[in-house]
């Protein structure tokens, strides 16, 4: 059944309750609430510095919030053991470290130390789970390599092999796509969806580009000045009046050939057309005012 993104997540197992986050005094968040839908993939947009990435990492247990709390299967996050939470849900963040040297194998190994115990040491369900993870990626063959020996897109999928590895219902991923060709863009987010439709798992992205948000997720959820400011459908969510507003952005939004989901086309100053949107085929003329 296709999930229906205006139902309420009352279910949802990951969620912020009245949130305020941010770093020292800065606040980039006031009272927010959110809810993962689960088993749907959701992607977060919005323009740069809005909290995207500040969200995501306060739903991995990166970031304290200042004030409510998020809320993982029924108790507190704060109040589970950090383990049991990487047992759960697995963040890649947007600008990932590793130490210098790092081989690839041993970078997707470590998703394994939150099934890891003084008496539960390097199993082979961690070796099948890190071949695995490597394999969903197109990875195998660099695993010997190191870090520094691959290209970006190669490197941001050696990251997501680590995510996988992790074997989390739950993956917030912060711009999974970035440094990817297109190509390769498109073969990250196959492979959310298959993890969505096949291992049921639930994702939340933060991407940039609309229009992929559009075809790979449920739901998109638009972030303002660290508010949500629309969550739906991409039908629903993908409005020049809505895109106006949040990215300070003239746009025509027609419907993608391929897919039927929303397909946004940006104005730009140079456009010099009465109304350059208008001119897309299809669109009516106040879709872009
Ligand atoms: N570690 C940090 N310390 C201080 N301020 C930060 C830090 N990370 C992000 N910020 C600020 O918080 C705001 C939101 O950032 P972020 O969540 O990264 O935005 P986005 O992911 O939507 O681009 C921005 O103004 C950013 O400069
Ligand atoms: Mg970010």
């Amino acid at each position: 059944m296709t999930p229906d993104p205006a139902a309420p997540a009352e279910s949802a197992r990951l969620s912020a309750e009245q949130v305020t986050l941010g770093y020292g005094d800065t606040v980039v968040s006031r009272d927010l609430d959110f809810a993962v839908a689960d088993r749907e993939v959701t992607a977060i947009i919005g323009p740069n510095g809005c909290g995207k990435s500040t969200l995501l990492r306060a739903l991995g247990r990166l970031l304290r919030p200042g004030a409510g709390r998020i809320m993982l299967d029924g108790h507190p996050i704060r109040s589970v053991p950090p383990r049991e939470v990487a047992r759960t849900v697995a963040v890649l963040p947007q600008s990932p470290q590793a130490p210098p040297g790092l081989a690839v194998a041993d970078l997707v190994a470590r998703g394994r130390h939150p099934h890891q115990s003084w008496y539960r040491q390097w199993s082979s369900a961690d070796r099948a789970a890190v071949s695995h993870a490597l394999r969903l990626t197109g990875m195998l063959d660099c695993a010997d390599r190191t870090l520094e020996q691959l290209s970006g897109g190669q490197r941001q999928r050696a990251w997501i092999s680590m995510a996988l590895a992790q074997e989390t219902d739950l993956l917030l991923l912060d711009e999974p796509t970035t440094f990817l060709d297109l190509a390769h863009q498109i073969e990250v987010l196959d492979l959310v969806r298959e993890l969505n439709e096949r291992h049921g798992r639930t994702v939340v992205m933060v991407l940039h580009d609309l229009n992929l948000a559009a075809r790979y997720a449920h739901r998109l959820v638009a972030m303002c000045e660290g508010k949500v400011r629309a969550t739906g459908a991409a039908e629903e969510v993908l409005t020049p009046g809505l895109l106006n507003e949040v990215f300070g952005l003239r746009c025509a939004v027609i419907p993608d050939p391929v897919s039927g989901t929303p397909l946004v086309v940006p104005v730009g100053a140079h456009d010099t057309a009465p109304d350059a949107a208008a001119a897309a085929p299809g669109v009516p003329r106040s879709s872009a005012e």
